[in-house]
């Protein structure tokens, strides 16, 4: 049963760490260096927490991050768990849920991404304004976990209006020109062909991604308020000559890193 293994995993946090977390954030590809930065309270390790799926890509890190952003008390995980890597879907939302469960009420999304729109540039930074996650199963597949919510929840704000205005805020502060778009999740790991590019923008995406989007409807499902910002840190597959490749991401991520950890410093304590 995944309520059940979702207490035990609680439990098992809570033998460790008895910090409050009030917003949970995740860090993507490049990114994850933001929880050094902050005034870490405590840590634990995912191979600690027992049945929890350990991310295995290089470069993720596998830990959760306790600690202050200004006055906010975050959990920050750093490193996520992807669809890709052969977890069952339910699983890669576990840590989202377990963040919800340890208490954070709202939670910031983050990741990597290959853009779509055409306007878009490597290292622009987009606020996710929707999603599309026809091409993943949905984490809500399986018995209802009634402890959590509801069984046909509803996606009409998937990202809170109110939080989006916030990010407005906090990227015009920090002098970032923010792009907003739609989110498509694919399940990777290969990055997209094409067609699937051509697709995801006939369907209204402006950046396709391995991730959040499950996780964004997990916590929508158990009622946290969710916002999310791509890094884009590539054009998609046939937007230019170039092949696609992780060191590419990384690259970009890495650039852009100073910037992208001012405007979520200034985000978490406003959120
Ligand atoms: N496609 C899918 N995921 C990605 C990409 C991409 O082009 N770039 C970074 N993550």
């Amino acid at each position: 049963m995944m309520y059940q293994k979702l207490k035990s995993c609680v439990a098992s946090v809570r033998e460790k760490v008895s910090f409050q977390p009030e917003v949970a954030l995740i860090l993507g590809s490049g990114l994850g260096d933001f929880a050094d930065g902050i005034e870490i309270a405590d840590t634990i390790e995912y191979t600690q927490i027992e049945g929890f799926p350990v991310s295995t890509v290089k470069g993720h890190k596998g830990r959760f991050v306790f600690g202050y952003v200004g006055k906010t008390p975050v959990v920050v995980m750093q490193g996520r768990v992807h669809y890709y890597e052969g977890y069952q879907m339910q699983d890669v939302v576990l840590p989202t849920r377990l963040m919800g469960m340890l208490g954070a009420k709202k939670i910031l999304l983050t990741n990597a991404a290959g853009g779509v729109n055409e306007t878009y540039q490597p290292g622009d930074f987009m606020m996710i304004t929707d999603h599309i996650t026809t091409g993943v199963p949905s984490p809500l597949i399986g018995p209802n976990i009634e402890e959590l919510g509801t069984r046909f929840p509803d996606m009409s704000e998937v990202y809170s209006l109110r939080l989006q205005e916030v990010i407005r805020e906090c990227a015009a502060k920090c002098g970032i020109s923010l792009k907003e778009g739609v989110y498509v999740q694919f399940t990777g790991p290969n990055y997209e062909t094409p067609a699937e590019v051509r697709l995801a923008r006939s369907w209204g995406g402006d950046a396709v991604g391995m991730s959040t989007a499950c996780e964004a409807m997990a916590a929508r499902h158990m009622g946290m308020e969710v916002c999310g910002i791509s890094c884009i840190t590539n054009l998609a597959a046939g937007l230019s000559k170039q092949e696609l490749n992780h060191k590419e991401v990384q690259e970009t991520a890495d650039r852009v890193a100073k910037s992208f950890k001012e405007l979520v410093a200034e985000l978490v304590v406003r959120m």
